[in-house]
């Protein structure tokens, strides 16, 4: 499966949801989510992410671990997306920032 990693919180730039053939992505305030139970591991939304924040689970680096869970959490929780939106209005600002993790929304 693949896994919406730390650099997308506070930008959620929604690219990434377009492309998803399943519609596996689910929305929360200022983050988004895959939904692992859904994902067909077809690699499209990876190269769409501008902050890069999608990573196959397979080559995910450690320090993003935690996110796995994450994802199969707020998968459940939040509502599908299914149609690319503007990004949050800080989003350039903070993409690239490191350790967002502490501003999550749920
Ligand atoms: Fe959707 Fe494919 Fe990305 Fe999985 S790898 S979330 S199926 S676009
Ligand atoms: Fe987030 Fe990147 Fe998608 S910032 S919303 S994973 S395009």
């Amino acid at each position: 499966t693949f896994v919406v990693t730390d650099n997308c919180i506070r930008c959620k730039y929604t690219d990434c949801v377009e492309v998803c053939p399943v519609d596996c992505f689910h929305e929360g305030p200022n983050f988004l989510v895959i939904d692992p139970e859904e994902c067909i591991d077809c690699t499209l939304c990876e190269p769409e992410c501008p902050a890069q924040a999608i990573f196959s689970e397979d080559d995910l680096p450690p320090e993003f671990i935690p996110f796995v869970e994450i994802n199969a959490e707020l998968a459940k929780q939040w509502p599908v997306i299914a149609e690319q939106k503007e990004a949050l209005a800080d989003a350039t600002e903070w993409d690239g920032v490191k350790d967002k993790l502490q501003y999550l929304e749920r």
